[in-house]
């Protein structure tokens, strides 16, 4: 059995996510590891709260808790929202946790052992009232720049320049707003990037996937190499993180994009952990696993971690820990052409979205509109419009069409009588070829073109039935009107099968209404044998309204509620 290790971008612990994010990398994670997990993979998904560095602390302080305190609780609301959009992690974890602890420090000592890591002197702003260094986003002050006011320590919110915390004009502390500072020498840690050894590694290895991935992906990574490498801080001030653990280095930690990546592999060993009595073998999904393949997904901000500093550190470390094989990096999501922002709450967010409609009517139309090969845009009117034509429209109403007449005209099972002919044979040819097309472009994580089969499959069964019209056949030929019945049926349980990566749960009815269990096998035998595999005789329920359309006047009332505008 082939072994797929999927990972998603672990998603910060500083508030909930907005559904940028869930598109970004957790959703097609999902869809991905749902797919791989029916054509018979054995899967092992990883997430995880990404828990470290000055976001999580500066949001502690804000919620007024002690950072643990915070990082446990939102980790658990996170953790309810993503379960309840059907996100199928087998994992997902905490950054902060012993585990990661301990990974983190191993791959530094490795580091260090192999001459990669190098102390230097640097200067930091230091508080004096605060008893503490600031760190960048603890400091902020005017941009040198543009004069903004409230520029933060390592960007201008305003003109979006980075700055280092020392650039700013007037500079207070975040945590305090005391203005007693002063520059400090101290020790930090530094990766050694700037290393023809480690660039030409990289460089060769970037270079060989330039075929094989997607070119936001190869692009940006050249780039970077491109501008040459250059050696990383590793270390920060700050008392929550992984300590380093050497002696000077009290109160400091590892940077929080040192460790998060780690997590991915830490995270698997907290899966292992979490169940002692099965046995589970964390570490053959990632050393010396060379039969594992591994896809991460990300968003395109998070690429030069992925593509430099993490395999930076893998390849470090000597050991045969396992480097990604394929990424599949996003663009934005964009919420009426502007940005989803979390600070300024613009947008939907993940526990919002939930209130309003079921997990799958997100999923379906965000994986559809994926934003893969450029930005792409979010509108509730077309968010409504989408569900209404293709959820509602073409899918649920084949499958209420479907049980309805037959519960009407023959009862509660699956008629028998009369047989399949060249409208069938015709369905059978025309299905072969969407479910292939649709089977590649899952496989090469092409979602647009996946959804755009997947929806010409659901067109399919509707034009059939509408050309065929059991209702009418009825009158004149009721063995007819069975056969199209049947083939109905089997149709059912096909675009269950199909759709349950993008929408597990309205699958998952599909199928309950036929009386089959969920997480059926991804179809491998003839479609000729498809639309047979519901017998005469098969019982099945009604279930109720499958999927419900969104009118116009809801649509008015989430615009005004969520400050949608064109
Ligand atoms: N928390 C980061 C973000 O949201 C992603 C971290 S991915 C990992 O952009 F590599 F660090 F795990
Ligand atoms: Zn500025």
């Amino acid at each position: 059995m082939a072994r797929t290790l999927i990972t998603s971008a672990l998603p910060y612990i500083n508030g909930i996510k907005h559904l940028g994010n869930l598109v970004g990398s957790m959703l097609p994670a999902d869809v991905y590891a749902r797919f791989m997990r029916a054509r018979g993979n054995e899967v092992m998904f990883i997430c995880a709260t990404d828990e470290h560095g000055t976001p999580a602390e500066l949001a502690a302080i804000a919620a007024g808790q002690d950072v643990a305190t915070y990082c446990a609780e939102q980790h658990e609301i996170q953790k309810d929202i993503y379960k309840r959009f059907g996100l199928s992690f087998d994992h997902f974890g905490r950054s902060s946790s012993q585990q990661n602890y301990e990974l983190t420090q191993h791959f530094a000592a490795m580091l260090n052992a192999n001459g990669l890591i190098e102390e230097r002197t640097i200067q930091q702003i230091y508080s004096i009232d605060d008893g503490r260094y600031l760190p960048d986003r603890y400091v902020e002050g005017t941009c040198p720049h543009c004069g903004y006011e409230r520029a933060r320590g390592d960007q201008c919110e305003n003109c979006t320049k980075l700055l280092d915390p020392t650039d700013l004009i007037n500079p207070r502390s975040a945590v305090s707003g005391s203005t007693n500072l002063e520059v400090r020498d101290t020790r930090h840690l530094f990766l050694k990037l700037d290393n023809p050894e480690v660039e030409a590694k990289i460089q060769s290895w970037i270079d060989s996937k330039e075929k094989d991935w997607p070119v936001l992906v190869t692009s940006i990574a050249q780039k970077w190499l491109k501008e040459g490498l250059r050696d990383r801080c590793i270390t920060r001030d700050l008392a929550w993180g992984v300590p380093v653990g050497r002696p000077g280095y009290e109160g400091k930690v590892y940077y929080v994009w040192f460790d998060a990546p780690i997590e991915y592999i830490a995270a698997t060993k907290e899966w292992a952990d979490a169940a002692p009595e099965e046995k589970r073998d964390w570490k053959r999904w990632w050393f010396e696993a060379d039969d594992v393949r591994y896809t991460e997904f990300m968003a395109k901000d998070n690429i030069p971690f992925h593509t430099v500093s993490f395999p930076a550190t893998i390849m470090g470390s000597g050991e045969a820990w396992k480097l990604v094989d394929y990424i599949k990096g996003f663009n934005w999501l964009t919420w009426y052409g502007g940005k989803f922002s979390t600070s300024q709450r613009r947008g939907i967010f993940t526990d919002q979205a939930l209130a309003e409609f079921p997990a799958d009517y997100w999923r379906y139309v965000l994986i559809a509109n994926a934003p893969e090969t450029d930005d792409s845009s979010f509108t509730l009117e077309g968010f409504a419009g989408q569900v209404n034509k293709d959820l509602a429209d073409v899918l649920g109403n084949f499958v209420n069409r479907t049980l309805k007449f037959t519960q009407s005209k023959f009862g509660d099972a699956v008629p028998a009588g009369g047989d399949y002919g060249p409208a069938e044979e015709a369905l059978a040819k025309a299905l072969d070829e969407r479910i292939k097309a649709l089977t590649e472009n899952l496989e090469a994580i092409q979602y647009r073109k996946a959804l755009a089969e997947l929806r010409a499959i659901w067109v399919l069964g509707n034009q059939y039935l509408a050309d065929e019209a059991p209702w009418t056949a009825l009158k004149t030929d009721p063995e007819r009107a069975a056969a199209i019945t049947r083939c109905a049926f089997s149709l059912i349980r096909l675009f269950a099968i199909l759709s349950a990566p993008v929408i597990p749960t309205l699958a998952g009815k599909m199928l309950a209404a036929l009386g089959l269990p969920e997480n059926q096998p991804w179809p491998t035998e003839s479609t000729g044998d498809l639309i047979r595999a519901i017998p005469a005789g098969h019982a099945f329920t009604l279930p109720d309204v499958l999927v419900a359309k969104i009118d116009d006047a809801r649509v008015a009332e989430l615009t005004e509620k969520y400050g949608g505008k064109a």
